[in-house]
């Protein structure tokens, strides 16, 4: 799998995924399923996605005991989803099993990346909720190392973590980026952005774009912006 742009159909049913997708006629962009699509249309919204010819990022962010996990993961595996993900907060050893999960007939396997903190934790909610009174910049890093001493493919980190993850997890550990941000558009409530040229050069492997595209009055363009300037 090479450098790609993830749109995030973050829409409430099929029928508003698929008018979307239909707008970009034969074109089959990467797109990512998250929580509120799959709980309101099921694992059918899955099939039709993949049976339309796009790839699949499945963005559950399971957690629990390793054993439930690892049943989960072998039903996401035969959903035949790309990417899926887990909270490496479920420790190394629910990771572990996650992997043992991702199973196939045929001896293939979906990508597994891990979410560290996320970003909508800071410092001040990680100690006081959490108890963790580690920088949250180490605390990402050690997810990071945890997910890649699990045998996991990457995480899930901002942009402005991409460099040291690959510094300290090696450049085939996958980086996949949210808030991106075209530099003439609308930040809404991300905090920290980058562009997608700005994504390139620190070394992110996949960014997530939701609002900028799907909120676009030209979706296609937009999206092929994103290309131009992730990929050239
Ligand atoms: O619309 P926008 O480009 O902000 O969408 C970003 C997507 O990435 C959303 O689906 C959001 O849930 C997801 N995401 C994120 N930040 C994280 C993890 C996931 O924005 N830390």
């Amino acid at each position: 799998m090479g450098k790609d742009v993830i749109i995030a159909c973050d829409f409430a049913s099929a029928a508003q995924t698929f008018a979307f997708l239909d707008r970009f006629h034969g074109r089959k962009p990467f797109v990512k399923i998250g929580m509120e699509l799959f709980y309101a249309e099921g694992p059918s919204i899955v099939r039709e996605i993949k049976a339309r010819g796009h790839q699949i990022f499945l963005d559950l962010k399971l957690h629990d005991i390793p054993n439930t996990v690892k049943k989960a993961m072998a039903v996401l595996s035969n959903l035949d989803v790309d990417i899926c993900n887990l909270h490496a907060g479920g420790t190394i050893r629910m990771m572990q099993a996650a992997m043992e999960g991702l199973t196939r007939p045929d001896g293939t396997r979906p990508l597994l990346i891990a979410v560290t903190q996320l970003t909508s934790t800071d410092q001040e909610s990680m100690e006081r909720d959490l108890l963790i009174h580690e920088p949250i910049a180490d605390v990402v890093m050690h997810y990071a190392e945890n997910a890649k001493k699990a045998g996991l493919d990457g995480v899930v980190c901002s942009p402005l973590e991409a460099q040291k993850v690959h510094e300290r997890c090696g450049s085939d550990f996958l980086t996949v980026t949210p808030g991106v941000r075209f530099a003439d558009g609308d930040i809404g409530d991300q905090k920290r952005v980058m562009t997608p040229a700005e994504a390139k050069k620190i070394g992110s492997d996949y960014i997530v774009v939701g609002r900028p595209i799907t909120a676009s009055d030209d979706p296609v363009a937009a999206y092929e912006r994103c290309i131009n300037e992730f990929i050239g």
